[in-house]
């Protein structure tokens, strides 16, 4: 387990940190593959966290001289709501859109994504077909690695352990590119894919020029399915193309029996996405149940990095000092702790709840510089200086806040476990979307599980609160 937390003011200060400590230490992004390894043990001697979230600017996306950049702070959320994405870039919004809930996305970043190079991981699928590269750098200096060469097998890459991803560029989509990324899983959120696929066509009077096409989770590795690229030039898109293009993608790949599914389904499923994917560009429905304003559950502002005036070392002897409710608290003795068990333990806030510890329920949820998100994924030491809210900072004294009375009069609680986590994910989304549709309102609850009370009524009290506000 960690003995420092170094919340880096600059990437000089992270670069130097990574320097130092080289393969003890770790980056600290969202920390949301990262908790659950070192609360698992998958990454033992990680001794030194080097937190990159407060450093300014890594989170900006940009459009120069014909190449989209994404900074390593970039989130998925970020992403998915992207204009700059959504047009030069569209099948890795797409893929950040379903990774995870809203409030994993809210955390988790494309960097974070792409390093910790699990087969299964998104926008590694997008990003291959897009042609991508990333920029790493170290304090002797920096090179560009075509993401083609950035993996050696599962959950390995060519990264220095003092090396740090700084920049994520691919060429942006030109007006006779299309392309689409589709994922199959066992669940409509929180789902790991069984298989993924992205397509990137570029296409004269409707004939193709020249194909991409990646595939997730059917290999140690991202692939590509050369087969399938080959046969498509020159050719129109129809119906029998996008079956062939399919079975000859599913030939590419070499998958595993699982948990989630055999290694013949998954072949086959290949087909089916990708048929399913280059039908879907045909048709021109690439942007199909992609919501044009997707909850957030940022409230009204976009989150910010909240810089710090110089780099933070925390030990275990220093105190961790931040606001919750509106109150200053400095805590000794949580450091290795997540924020939920800081928050539950030695503050007294029990109103966020531990139920599944791994991101998956919501019921732990808090706002973080008013942004919703998971705190029992969080490092306590990146509370530092923030401003947490807990459920019990929503009610003013007695009086409840709005959508808590609206839960009530609802009958939207059983055991009430879960509904600290609903709450509030629906007050975020309320200040976002006064009016939310039912589909927004799924959308946003997506990241939140009830074991009792069914979501029926727990949809009607969002309502209400939505009509009562
Ligand atoms: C409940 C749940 C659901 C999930 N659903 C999905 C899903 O649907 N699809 C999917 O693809 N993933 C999913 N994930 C995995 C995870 O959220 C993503 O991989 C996420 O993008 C990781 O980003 P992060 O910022 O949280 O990374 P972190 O956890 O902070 O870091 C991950 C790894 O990358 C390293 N790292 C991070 N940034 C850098 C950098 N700039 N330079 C060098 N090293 C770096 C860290 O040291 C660490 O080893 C899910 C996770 C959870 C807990
Ligand atoms: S999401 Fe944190 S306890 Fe389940
Ligand atoms: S009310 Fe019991 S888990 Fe939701």
């Amino acid at each position: 387990m960690w003995h420092t937390y170094i919340i880096a003011a600059s990437l000089e200060d992270a670069l130097k940190a990574l320097a130092e400590h080289g393969e003890r230490a770790r980056i600290v992004a969202g920390a949301t593959d990262l908790m659950l390894e070192l609360q698992r043990n998958v990454r033992s001697g990680v001794e030194v966290l080097i937190d990159i979230t407060r450093i300014p600017r890594l989170d900006e996306i940009a459009l120069t001289d014909g190449w989209v950049h994404v900074g390593p702070g970039v989130l998925h959320s970020q992403a998915e709501a992207s204009p700059i994405l959504r047009q030069y870039g569209f099948p890795l919004a797409q893929a950040s859109w379903g990774v995870g809930s809203p409030q994993i996305r809210n955390r988790a970043t494309i960097a974070g994504n792409l390093v910790t190079a699990s087969p299964a991981n998104d926008t590694i699928v997008p990003l291959m077909a897009l042609g991508a590269q990333v920029t790493l750098r170290s304090v002797s200096g920096k090179r560009t690695v075509p993401l083609s060469e950035f993996y050696t097998g599962v959950r390995r890459t060519v990264m220095r352990p003092d090396e740090m991803l700084t920049e994520i560029a691919f060429p942006a989509m030109k007006p006779n590119q299309r392309g689409v990324f589709l994922k199959m899983g066992l669940r409509q959120a929180q789902v790991i894919s069984v298989v993924s696929a992205a397509a990137v066509l570029t296409l004269e009077d409707g004939v193709v020029q020249d194909a991409k096409i990646t595939l997730g989770a059917v290999a140690p590795t991202i692939i590509r399915a050369p087969e399938a690229e080959a046969y498509l030039k020159g050719k129109t898109l129809d119906e029998a193309v996008a079956a062939e293009a399919g079975r000859l993608a599913a030939e590419a790949a070499h998958p595993i029996d699982d948990l989630r599914a055999s290694a013949e389904y998954r072949r086959r499923m290949v087909a089916v996405l990708v048929k399913r994917a280059l039908l879907r560009i045909a048709e021109g429905r690439e942007a199909e149940n992609f919501p044009e304003r997707p909850p957030l559950l940022w409230g009204k502002a976009r989150p910010q990095p909240n810089p710090l005036p110089k780099t933070v070392v925390l030990t275990e002897e220093t105190p961790i000092r931040f606001r919750v409710n509106g109150r200053e608290v400095s805590v000794k003795g949580a450091f290795r702790k997540s924020l939920l068990r800081l928050l539950r333990e030695e503050v007294g806030f029990t109103g966020p709840k531990e139920a599944c510890g791994e991101g998956e329920c919501g019921a732990c949820e808090v706002f973080v510089d008013g942004v919703a998100a998971l705190s029992c994924l969080i490092p306590a030491p990146a509370a530092y200086g923030r401003d947490i809210v807990t459920v019990e900072g929503l009610a003013q004294g007695e009086t409840l806040h709005a959508v808590q009375q609206a839960f009530v009069e609802a009958g939207a609680v059983q055991c009430g476990f879960c509904t600290p986590g609903f709450v509030m994910t629906t007050v975020k989304l309320l200040e976002e979307h006064p009016h939310p549709d039912r589909e927004t309102i799924q959308e946003a609850l997506s990241g939140n599980l009830c074991r009792c009370t069914g979501y029926y009524k727990i949809v009607r009290a969002v309502e209400r609160a939505a009509r009562e506000r």
